[in-house]
């Protein structure tokens, strides 16, 4: 949700190491995108609306300088409404992520003092709070009483060309420090993802919470309250900058659906001593939550059921935007699991938040390491699904669901079973993804993508998964898509279907493949073209999408690779951007 990239150095012209690295941010919102950068002693701006990696962009002079690419959340999508925001002397360049909660009340004062607004956005009252308090102080003071009276969730980095200086004020969604060095060459990065510079240099720095980088050839760090200086030291990571590159596929979204032949076995390649410790903190507890949001929030509710089916164990999922509400259960002996893919979700953080408040202990299922999430838990399982860079979440969705498996084994004391089966899941995925088996996905995909309405119908743990499959659908088709509980369609949804409306049931070979098949009957009466994605085939099913015959429990990852499969192509027919469906974006840090 918004990306953010500033480059220094002292022989490179920074404009196109920006461009790139821009680009490597995209899924991060891609709305409209704006450059300043910074020549002797003066500030160039560039801005434009739509994304920046299908855009032509003139040149701007400089060593030193700030981009970004917008996830709009306060006001529409226009240039004016674009980053970088200046100071009305136009020697202050800000770019921000995050939402002001309490800037109306901040542009009123300025307001009072004078301050024309140019944009609908909370980010311009930044540069302006910086202009008034550099009256009373240094740049550094300036940006701290900044950043330290915003209420929410906010990152910036600001660039002043009076004093030649770029300092990053962090509070809420993560900015990473990049420092990479060449002989006498430094080149230093500030961006809010590693991805965006990682083809320069693995070295990095951490930029935490209330704390400012000042970024020069050896970046300083600041604690914002205390003012002191903190020590950082480069750390190296083990990123593989291809990792992240499309390589021969047309899309991210095609690309990670493919990478679950290895994820799978990757996110099973956990320690058992920390398995089965986590396992005993689940017996243990006085309450289990599991929270998450979008695609992970549908894996937390596959939770509720694969621990009641292995571990006879109940645990509570509750969408980490919903968590407050619940507060009053927490207690110290209370485990909350969050699943999240970026580990940087404003919910989960604000829920985490909650659950630290109360005492209670925090498990993690992540897949960016050193995330916000990462950090703020007790432990953290990473499920090392590679950079997942597509807005639909696909590979991280099925590793998070076999970690969840891994640990509902372990409860139960059956952790080597548990293995074993994710073992075969794995090989039987590995085998599911090849092309003739994603060509019987697309012409089902042919026959149904000028349908207004699809309903996708499961029972047990393949409701949610069907739940997940019609936000699939949805979020890169945009066709009207909806899931239910294969018992519920009779009690309202039934009415909606007509002739020939697509109704997909999930079916495992489980106890209730008999009902799931009746509720298929019921509707194909009403005219339903009935989508069987099963183990079997079935003579009320229209078309047939076969799955491997896998434990019910391991149900919900082989029937998620088809219905993946399907919203891709049913987004390609469509002709939109798989990867950057419109309003949406990858990581979500505002609430
Ligand atoms: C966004 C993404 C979804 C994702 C959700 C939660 O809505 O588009 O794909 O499931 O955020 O993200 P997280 O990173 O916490 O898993």
């Amino acid at each position: 949700m918004c990306g953010i990239i500033g480059y220094w150095n002292l022989k490179k012209e920074a404009f196109p190491i920006l461009l790139e690295s821009l680009k490597k941010l995209e899924y991060r919102g891609y709305d409209s995108f704006g450059f300043a950068t910074l020549s002797n002693t003066q500030l160039f701006v560039e801005k434009q609306v739509g994304k920046v990696s299908s855009a032509k962009c003139q040149e701007l002079p400089g060593k030193v300088g700030i981009a970004h690419t917008r996830w709009a959340t306060h006001g529409k999508v226009t240039e004016k409404n674009t980053h970088p925001h200046t100071d009305c002397s136009g020697k202050i360049a800000v770019v921000h992520n995050g939402v002001i909660e309490n800037f109306q009340e901040l542009k009123i004062n300025l307001s009072k003092k004078n301050y024309e607004f140019l944009s609908e956005t909370d980010t311009e009252i930044l540069p302006y709070l910086i202009e008034e308090n550099l009256k009373q102080g240094t740049f550094r003071d300036a940006v701290i009483k900044t950043g330290s009276i915003l209420k929410g969730r906010n990152s910036f980095v600001v660039l002043n060309s009076e004093t030649k200086e770029m300092i990053a004020f962090r509070n809420g969604s993560p900015l990473i420090v990049g420092v990479a060095k060449e002989n006498t060459t430094s080149e230093v990065f500030i961006a809010s993802d590693i991805q965006a510079f990682l083809d320069k240099t693995k070295k990095v720095m951490y930029l935490d919470d209330n704390q400012i980088a000042i970024i020069k050839e050896n970046p300083e760090f600041y604690d914002v309250k205390t003012k002191k200086k903190i020590e950082k030291r480069l750390i190296e990571i083990a990123l593989d900058a291809e990792e992240a590159e499309k390589g021969d596929y047309a899309h991210y979204m095609l690309k990670e659906i493919m990478e679950q032949k290895e994820t799978l076995i990757r996110a099973i390649n956990q320690d058992d001593k920390d398995l089965m410790h986590v396992a005993q903190e689940i017996n243990n507890a006085k309450g289990v939550f599991f929270i998450g949001c979008g695609t992970a929030a549908r894996v937390c509710h596959t939770a509720e059921y694969i621990f009641s089916k292995v571990a006879d164990k109940h645990v509570n999922f509750i969408p980490a935007s919903e968590f407050e509400n619940y507060k009053h259960f927490l207690l110290p002996e209370t485990l909350v699991i969050a699943v999240s893919q970026s580990g940087e979700t404003a919910d989960v953080l604000d829920a985490l938040k909650i659950a630290k408040q109360k005492g209670s202990r925090i498990i993690s299922i992540v897949n960016a390491p050193e995330s916000s999430v990462d950090k703020i838990s007790d432990y953290a399982f990473l499920i090392n699904a590679g950079p997942e860079k597509a807005v639909a979440s696909t590979k991280a969705t099925t590793s998070q669901i076999a970690v969840i498996l891994l640990l509902a084994y372990a409860c139960a004391g059956k952790l080597r079973e548990g293995n074993r089966l994710l073992v075969d899941v794995a090989g039987e995925v590995n085998d599911m993804l090849n092309p003739r088996y994603d060509e019987h996905v697309k012409k089902l995909a042919e026959k149904i993508y000028q349908k207004e309405n699809i309903f996708i119908i499961g029972r047990g743990l393949n409701y949610p998964m069907a739940l997940e499959s019609a936000i699939k659908i949805m979020e890169v088709s945009y066709i009207h898509a909806q899931g239910f509980a294969g018992g519920e369609l009779k009690h309202g949804p039934i009415a909606l279907i007509e002739k020939a409306t697509p109704v997909i049931a999930l079916v495992a070979n489980d106890e209730v493949k008999n009902e799931i098949i009746s509720n298929a009957i019921g509707v194909k009466s009403r005219g339903a073209y009935i989508i069987g994605v099963a183990p079997e085939n079935n003579q009320v099913f229209d078309y047939w999408i076969k799955t491997p015959d896998v434990e019910e429990v391991a149900s919900s990852i082989v029937n998620l690779i088809p219905m993946q499969l399907l919203a891709y192509h049913l987004g390609i027919l469509k002709d939109h951007d798989v990867d950057y469906p419109r309003s949406l974006a990858k990581s979500v840090t505002v609430k």
